[in-house]
């Protein structure tokens, strides 16, 4: 059923321009998780376990709204690395098309065919469940309507210099 997979993708892309975010089905996304956590958790600051996981691959919790390749404590490879200094913020629709082929996306992105991510596995379907469960399990995915008002973080310098990665403003 190959052909019923390319539709889906095609269908997904073109549905989807803007608002890729709620595209996808969580619920659906958690069961395909399943193939990432061989080599992914997904784990709270807290030490809260989403999904219990492998450690081949960095912790995907705060993924969406994460620069590429800055999960503290991973050893990224060179691919990731240039991928984030070439300005890659994870959004979802980069997401469903770099778990279809990392190095392929990686390439097109940098430019440059010798980098090789560390990532061996590609996902050929479903790409948007999956990342739609990612985005539930990360906090600077706002949804659209709730965007961050820039007054928020606009209330001090500390704020605004505090790492994004921890507590939203709204404690
Ligand atoms: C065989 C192990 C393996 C599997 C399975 C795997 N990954 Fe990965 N993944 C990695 C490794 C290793 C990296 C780091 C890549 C690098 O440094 O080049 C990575 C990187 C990533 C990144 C980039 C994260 C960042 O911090 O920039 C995302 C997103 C990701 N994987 C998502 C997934 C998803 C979603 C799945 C399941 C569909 C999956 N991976 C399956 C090993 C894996």
């Amino acid at each position: 059923m190959k052909t019923s997979i390319y539709a889906t993708l095609a269908a997904i892309t073109l549905a989807l321009p803007a608002a890729a975010q709620g595209a996808g089905d969580p619920a659906k996304g958690e069961k395909e998780f399943r193939k990432c956590k061989a080599c992914h958790m997904i784990q709270a600051p807290d030490g809260t376990d989403v999904v219990k996981g492998g450690k081949t691959g960095p912790n995907l919790y705060g993924v969406v709204g994460r620069k590429a390749g800055t999960e503290e404590g991973f050893k990224y490879s060179d691919a990731l690395i240039k991928l984030g200094e070439a300005g890659e913020v994870w959004t979802t629709e980069d997401l469903e098309h770099y778990i279809t082929n990392p190095n392929k996306y990686v390439e097109e992105k940098v430019g440059d065919k010798s980098l090789k991510t560390k990532m061996t596995f590609k996902l050929a379907k479903n790409q948007a469940d999956v990342v739609a469960f990612l985005a539930q399990h990360s906090p600077e995915a706002v949804p659209a309507d709730t965007a961050p008002a820039p007054a928020d973080a606009a209330s001090g310098d500390a704020a605004a210099a505090a790492p994004t990665a921890e507590a939203p403003a709204a404690n």
